[in-house]
């Protein structure tokens, strides 16, 4: 019996029969031979079915597949220059398992609502299945650059007493008989780890009840946020601008067919190097001024005002020290002008928006009780992040890498929806 293999693995099996369980993606046939589009999951191959050489069974067989018909296709592995793979297949037996009918995704063009309420199938689809490639290839990335710089993973809760930013847009929940919330934000735990792990990351899912319907907004996405005891803002900084290089650079590398699939621009991926350009809240208000927007000091950048910040830089680019009004409570004021605060948003280019949102944490507790009292928080339910300041308190930073619009700035699409695999959006929690 012919050995089991998966496609991706078909260069190991040259002349050799192997058999692989699949899908029908596309047919074309002649009269005497078919061309089988057949994907796996881990690839595609080109399957060639000969009349004069295979049974007549095999050969009906082969014409009755449909559009993702499943089945175990047996062959004799060849190299093949001109497939794109360099790889094909001649077929010596086809077992069906399943003919599909009315498949209702089909090559032709169709309209994004059909497509998201198909979307448990439709990320069968080449362009679904490269950006989740990718998707998977930057989690690998950030576990990799975490685990070589000495960060421990934390996990922190995901139903919880407080927000962490701001109150307008939690998810609210019973829990018994306490009111609870979808965490926001891990930040609040990770600085509670940091006190005791000195380096911390967390991975894990965040959900924000926006009301806002835009390409860069999920109401449930995913978020990395490192936490660092003894680091100042401009570390911080630093480790920001190594981090992204370093998941850029690993999808660059180990993920250039999908990116190819995707036709994404390499090029552009190949520059974004450390350091990255830095520019404060101050001269992007005056630089988007100088471009005829209408802004004033205090007021936050809307899309618009960060895609035209981005349009000046290759690589990503820091705006940094916003003022204390437009940002959390937790964000250390600058020494020098407390107008403003130690923190910076990272801006990616090519209009992808704000992908890391960071900052120096507050460390003295009595500026804390303030901020708790100007914000209204109940310092009840902050007890313990209290608790933080009163027992060792040290300079710490840390930040939040939004993992859907890092996918959908590398992978180049234009919205986040095809970057996670059941998106959770407003007016959409189906499939
Ligand atoms: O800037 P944000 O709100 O920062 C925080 O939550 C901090 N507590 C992080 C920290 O310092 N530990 O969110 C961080 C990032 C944003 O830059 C963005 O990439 C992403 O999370 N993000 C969203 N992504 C998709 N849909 C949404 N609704 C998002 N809101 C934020
Ligand atoms: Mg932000």
């Amino acid at each position: 019996m012919a050995t089991t293999c998966v496609i991706r693995d078909v260069n190991r099996h040259v002349g050799e029969e192997v058999r692989i369980g699949c899908w029908l993606h596309n047919k074309r046939s002649s009269g005497k031979i078919q061309f089988l589009q057949l994907r796996d999951g881990t690839g595609y191959i080109q399957g060639v079915v000969v009349k004069s050489e295979v049974s007549e069974e095999i050969w009906d067989n082969a014409k009755s597949l449909t559009q993702e018909s499943s089945m175990y296709v047996t062959g004799i592995i060849r190299e093949e220059p001109r497939s794109k793979s360099g790889f094909e297949m001649t077929v010596t037996n086809v077992e069906i398992i399943q003919i599909t009918h009315d498949y209702p995704i089909t090559p032709k063009e169709h309209g994004v609502d059909f497509l998201m309420d198909n979307r448990h199938l439709w990320l069968r689809a080449p362009k679904q299945r490269a950006i989740l490639t990718v998707r998977g290839e930057i989690i690998r990335a950030v576990q990799n650059f975490f685990d070589e710089n000495g960060f421990t993973l934390v996990d922190p809760p995901i139903l919880t007493p407080t927000s962490a930013e701001g109150t307008t847009n939690l998810f609210h929940t019973k829990y018994f008989d306490e009111d609870a919330f979808l965490t926001q934000s891990g930040q609040l735990y990770m600085e509670a780890a940091a006190m005791a792990l000195g380096k911390v990351y967390s991975f894990g899912p965040t959900f924000r009840a926006e009301k806002s319907k835009t390409r860069r907004h999920l109401i449930e996405f995913w978020m990395i946020e490192p936490e660092m005891a003894f680091v100042d803002h401009e570390e911080s900084l630093r480790i920001q601008e190594q981090f992204v290089s370093h998941i850029v650079q690993s999808v660059v590398k180990n993920c250039r067919a999908e990116l190819e699939t995707l036709e994404r621009d390499i090029t552009k991926l190949e520059k974004i190097k450390a350091p990255f350009p830095r520019i404060s809240y101050d001269d992007a208000i005056k630089f988007l001024k100088d471009n005829g927007h209408e802004i004033e000091w205090g007021e936050d950048f809307g899309a618009p005002h960060e895609t035209a910040i981005a349009e000046s830089y290759e690589t990503p680019v820091f705006i940094t020290n916003y003022p204390a009004g437009i940002k959390a409570f937790y964000m250390k004021p600058d020494p020098n002008r407390p107008e403003v605060v130690l923190c910076a948003d990272m801006i990616a280019p090519e209009g992808y928006g704000e992908i890391i949102g960071g900052s120096q944490r507050i460390d003295d507790p009595e500026l804390m009780e303030e901020r708790f009292k100007e914000h209204n928080l109940s310092s009840e339910t902050y007890k313990w992040y209290m608790d933080l300041r009163r027992y060792g308190t040290v300079p710490h930073s840390g930040f939040g890498l939004g993992l859907e619009r890092t996918v959908a700035w590398i992978c180049g699409v234009d919205h986040v929806r095809e970057t996670i695999p059941f998106p959770r959006m407003l007016y959409r929690l189906y499939p």
